[in-house]
């Protein structure tokens, strides 16, 4: 068990390397929002050139909302696709494959200026969601399988930590001082060429996932050559007998198809459990925050808008990092909880300083707290959990299957809110945010019924358990239960 306690370089070269494409994902989720002015601007411009007339409102916005909102369009067809990839190529070489779709992007985006072209734009954003909707796939699936048990979830963190630094690089750049400019957007946009020239170079150096070399391939030398490079020890017979146990598994299992996985009770309950914690992150409405926190901010009163917006950033970033830190000891249930639970009384407290702003002036400040502390939140819990849990309430056989399921629920929620958001604002005025702390409690009552802790135990462990309660009637388990079902205890 201890030295499944060990970070190893090649551990970290692997993780890290393949977290750059949740990097990927969060520099473009980010990178829209500072430099609007100044695309539009372009847009503008560039009717002019063609049609010599100048382009009307509803025409712009409509030009505009597409290029933003085409990237989850794109991350929903990506992250349904990742089956198709994983079990035929790999899970390492999937990741190097979907990297031609970010020099595409990068291509065609860093180039629409100079083509005089809005369509290579919106074109590109909907390649590199293709791109991202795959890495939401593959780097959870990937990173849960080279983990040991013991850091899986701490390791699992990257993945948002990789997607938040994303975000934040891109909120920095896109300030009209370094990037953010009618000479160097192109550059901003284009810049996503290098993280993936870097993925190139760096994948090839990290070894495939040992899971897939036993289970999927059955070469079990080469898994158990993989294995001790990555736990840094010969003695990987712990781990090597763990998956032998899912193969067999497999065996009855095999690969699971996505309209299988609907039909089987077996998966019935983790898969609920999957898709509501997707929703969860999603409908906690923490993108309303990240597309529109510098309009918020401004109709809050705040004097300097971007500035908070990239405070946000940083308060985002730092409290994923608490969370990874402390989701091996306080687990992920409990946390996820503390985060639906904080993030409720955080977007009460918004409403009510957006409410009085007009008669208390100090509320600007109330508001800018609530944000904070609503992001805050967000990452200790929703933001991360949701993303590494799947690998870990599916085995080997239906967890591509499941990736593609669960991701598809992301996007498609992340799409809705990132449209609806601002007609819904409209409507509801500062009292929007109640929508989504109504939501917010009920995803704490599921997590509270549903989801089992699911730390400390193998994927063998957890996948048994909900064997077991399938085989017993399911519903009448409490999450406990399915705990000492999947044998945590010994593992505690
Ligand atoms: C999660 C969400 C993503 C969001 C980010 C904010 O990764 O999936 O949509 O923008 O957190 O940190």
């Amino acid at each position: 068990m201890d030295s499944g306690k060990r970070i190893t370089f090649p551990l970290m070269l692997s993780v890290g390397t393949a977290v750059i494409g949740s990097l990927q994902f969060g520099y473009n989720t980010g990178v829209i929002n500072a430099p609007q002015k100044i695309i539009e601007k372009f847009i503008n411009e560039t009717y002019f050139e063609r049609y010599q007339e100048a382009i009307s409102k509803t025409t712009l916005t409509a030009i505009w909302s597409l290029a933003v909102s085409i990237f989850s369009v794109g991350g929903i067809v990506g992250s349904f696709s990742v089956g198709l990839f994983v079990n035929r190529f790999g899970r390492r070489n999937s990741m190097l494959m979907a990297n031609v779709l970010a020099f595409i992007a990068a291509a065609l985006m860093g180039f629409s200026k100079m083509a005089s072209s809005w369509e290579m734009l919106i074109v590109g954003r909907f390649v590199v969601g293709l791109y991202s909707g795959l890495s939401t796939g593959f780097v959870p699936m990937y990173v849960g399988e080279i983990s040991p048990t013991a850091l899986r979830g701490a390791l699992g963190t990257f993945h948002q930590l990789g997607i938040v630094v994303g975000i934040l690089i891109a909120q920095v750049f896109g300030m009209e001082a370094i990037m953010g400019n009618d000479d160097l957007w192109p550059l901003l946009l284009g810049f996503i060429f290098i993280l993936a020239l870097i993925q190139c170079i760096l994948l090839p150096l990290c070894p495939k996932s040992p899971r897939f070399l036993l289970i999927n391939k059955n070469e079990e030398n080469k898994a158990k050559a993989v294995l001790k490079k990555l736990r840094g020890t010969t003695d990987v017979s712990s781990d090597m007998q763990e998956m032998k146990e899912e193969s067999r598994q497999m065996m009855r299992e095999k690969k699971v198809t996505i309209p299988e996985l609907f039909r089987s009770h077996l998966y019935r309950q983790p898969l609920l459990i999957a898709v509501v914690l997707q929703l969860s992150q999603q409908l906690s409405g923490i993108n309303a925050v990240f597309y529109y926190s510098t309009r918020i901010f401004e109709k809050a009163g705040v004097e300097q808008p971007v500035y908070a917006t990239i405070g946000a950033g940083v308060v985002n970033t730092a409290f994923t990092v608490v969370s990874l830190f402390i989701v091996e000891r306080a687990g992920r249930r409990s946390l996820h909880m503390l985060g639906l639970l904080g993030m409720a009384v955080s977007a009460v407290l918004m409403t009510i300083a957006m409410a009085l702003l007009e008669q208390l002036k100090w509320m600007s400040y109330l508001s800018i707290v609530a944000i904070f502390a609503f992001v805050a939140f967000f990452e200790l819990g929703p933001g991360p959990i949701p993303w590494f849990i799947v690998a870990e309430l599916f085995s080997q056989g239906p967890r591509p299957s499941a990736f593609a399921v669960a991701g598809f629920s992301n996007w498609t929620a992340n799409f809705i809110v990132g449209m609806a958001f601002q007609y819904v604002e409209e409507l509801c005025g500062p009292y929007v945010f109640i929508i989504f702390t109504v939501l917010l409690l009920f995803f704490l009552v599921f997590t509270y019924f549903k989801v089992p802790e699911t730390k400390g135990r193998t994927f063998d462990q957890i996948s048994a358990g909900f064997r077991q309660t399938a085989a017993s009637g399911a519903e009448k388990h409490s999450p406990e239960e399915l705990n000492s079902l999947g044998g945590a205890d010994s593992q505690l």
